[in-house]
Formats: C-alpha cells, sequence, structure tokens
C-alpha cells in the first residue's frame, strides 16, 4: 500500500533465536526476547485482559515490564486499567508532548503507553505511523527488561507492523472454531510475510484442563502440511499455557481492576500467574531485583 522504507530491523527484532541455520533453534533456552507481541487473528479473545495482568504478574516477579497500547485505533488498555492519561501516544506521535510524560505508572506497578482511543488516522499504516511506533519502540524497550504490545485483532497492516517489531509473538485464540481459524490465519501471514519460524500460543476461556495442548497440536498438523517456512520446516507452534473461562475475569473487567490485585487465587489469575513463570523461565533474562 506504501512503499516508504521501513526503518530496521522489521522483521523477528534483534535477540530472537536465530532460526534459518541447518540446527534446530534452542527455543526453551532463556533468550534476551525484550518485546513480545500479545496478538490474535479473532478480536474479543482477551488479549488487554491478559497484557495488564500479565505485566502485572511479571512486575511482581521483579522484572521493569512496560504495555504499550499498540491497538491504536481502538485502544482501550485505560479502560481496563482505569486510567485517564493526560498524555497519549498520540500527543507523541503529533509532536504535542515528549515521550518521557506518556509513560505513566499502572495499577499493577508496570509501565503503560496508552494510545487513547478513535484515532482514525492510526487504523492505516501511514508512514508516519510506522516511524513513531518503531521510534517509540526502539526509545523505550531498553529502560525495560519486558515491553508487552497489546495489539489490535487480525491481520491489518497496522498490527502486522507492530507485530513485525516484536522479538516473540504470542497468539491469544480461544477454543472457539472461529478463533482458531482466524488464529491459523495469522500464523500462515506471519510465517509467510514475517518469516517467523516459531510463535507461542495461550488458549484463553479454555473449558477443560488440556484444551489448549488438544489445540495446539491440532493447529500444528494443519501447519505440518499447509504452512512452510523459509527454512523449509513447518512452523512451530508453542504451547505456552491456557487461561480457564473464569467469571471473575469478566467482574474484573467491569470493575476496572487488575485481577491480580482483586481477585489473585482465582483460577484465571492462579493461569495467569503460571504463564508469567512460564514467559521468564523460557524468555526473559532473570530479573535484575
Ligand atoms: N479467561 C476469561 N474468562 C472469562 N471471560 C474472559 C476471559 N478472558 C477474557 N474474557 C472476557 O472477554 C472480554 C474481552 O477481553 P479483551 O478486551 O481482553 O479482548 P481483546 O482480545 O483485547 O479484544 P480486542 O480484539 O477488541 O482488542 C473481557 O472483557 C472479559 O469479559
Ligand atoms: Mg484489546
Amino acid at each position: 500500500m506504501n512503499d516508504a522504507p521501513l526503518p530496521q530491523p522489521t522483521t523477528p527484532a534483534a535477540g530472537a533465536p536465530a532460526s534459518a541455520g541447518a540446527a534446530t533453534p534452542p527455543i526453551t533456552a532463556p533468550v534476551d526476547a525484550r518485546i513480545i507481541a500479545i496478538t490474535s487473528g479473532k478480536g474479543g479473545v482477551g488479549k488487554t485482559f491478559l497484557s495488564a495482568n500479565l505485566a502485572a504478574a511479571l512486575t511482581r516477579r521483579g522484572h521493569r515490564v512496560l504495555v504499550l497500547d499498540a491497538d491504536l485505533g481502538l485502544a482501550n488498555l485505560d479502560v481496563v486499567l482505569n486510567l485517564h492519561p493526560k498524555v497519549t501516544l498520540h500527543d507523541v506521535f503529533t509532536g504535542k508532548a515528549q515521550l518521557e510524560n506518556a509513560v505513566i505508572k499502572a495499577p499493577g506497578g508496570f509501565s503503560v503507553l496508552l494510545a487513547g482511543s478513535g484515532m482514525v488516522e492510526y487504523s492505516r499504516l501511514t508512514p508516519e505511523v510506522r516511524n513513531e511506533l518503531y521510534n517509540v519502540i526502539q526509545t523505550l524497550a531498553p529502560r525495560f527488561d519486558v515491553v508487552l504490545l497489546d495489539t489490535g485483532a487480525g491481520i491489518s497492516d497496522v498490527v502486522l507492523f507492530s507485530v513485525s517489531l516484536a522479538q516473540e509473538v504470542l497468539i491469544v485464540a480461544t477454543p472457539e472454531p472461529t478463533s482458531l481459524t482466524d488464529a491459523y490465519a495469522a500464523i500462515k501471514v506471519l510465517a509467510t510475510q514475517q518469516k517467523r519460524q516459531h510463535v507461542r500460543l495461550v488458549v484463553n476461556q479454555a473449558a477443560r484442563a488440556g484444551d489448549g495442548r488438544a489445540i495446539t497440536g491440532q493447529l500444528q498438523q494443519v501447519l505440518d502440511r499447509f504452512v512452510t517456512t523459509d527454512s523449509g520446516r513447518s512452523m512451530r507452534l508453542i504451547h505456552m499455557g491456557d487461561i480457564p473461562a473464569d467469571t471473575s475475569v469478566r467482574e474484573a473487567v467491569m470493575r476496572r481492576q487488575l485481577l491480580m490485585q482483586q481477585m489473585p487465587g482465582c483460577p484465571a489469575a492462579l493461569a495467569v500467574a503460571q504463564l508469567a513463570n512460564k514467559i521468564e523461565s523460557t524468555l526473559l533474562k532473570p530479573a535484575s531485583q
């Protein structure tokens, strides 16, 4: 659509496991995967809920965490966190505010950079949006141990660009067939367009223990048949965990509170904590504190 040169790096950022060689990359070895995109094929599957609560869980484990609301057109991280930012990403993009003033503290102790909703001009990937988003992330990433990008759903240019800035991708899907079909479509695009060799899957609103593993197996079978990566291997799907369907999630969202703070013992909160543990042990450097 537009052919402005993309600032490098544009695809799996530096620090991602080397993957084009002959040997299988040690995906489970700790790497410095500072930037993690939380994305999905279908909308409304729990990306924003997960971004906020995962950030709280990682913060509790001693990591310096930033969540960036990368759902530029329809941002709502502020709603989930009950924050009313004076300065948003929009103000930074338009030069009205300094980036430093747009980063604020969320209730869980982590930092957030909120986008401000209804910004129609950001639903299209213009050269300005590309450059601004790239610069913001590159400037902030070194100041944190982990940056979570809460992206929009689907495979629009804006979503794919923000995902391209991340070293690791966490796809969120629910067990519904529509969500899985859309997750497959998104994964396929990430293999072909971004040359990714693997993505990670979190199954949210799982009905039973073991749902996620079974779903990962089914999706992997389809990927093995139909999606080949650049290296000639099939796209590898790594199951990171399941979050059960839990009425407490909706209650926390309705009250605009963090589940990890309000109901840390409920099944969904325990599952998020377990996921944080897995992310820490597979993707992050040990916490510095
Ligand atoms: N594990 C869960 N159990 C019960 N309800 C859940 C769970 N996860 C998410 N939900 C419900 O789904 C709603 C949508 O979640 P969320 O806003 O995080 O989705 P999203 O993927 O960010 O949506 P969008 O694509 O619009 O950005 C939540 O407000 C909550 O009510
Ligand atoms: Mg969202």
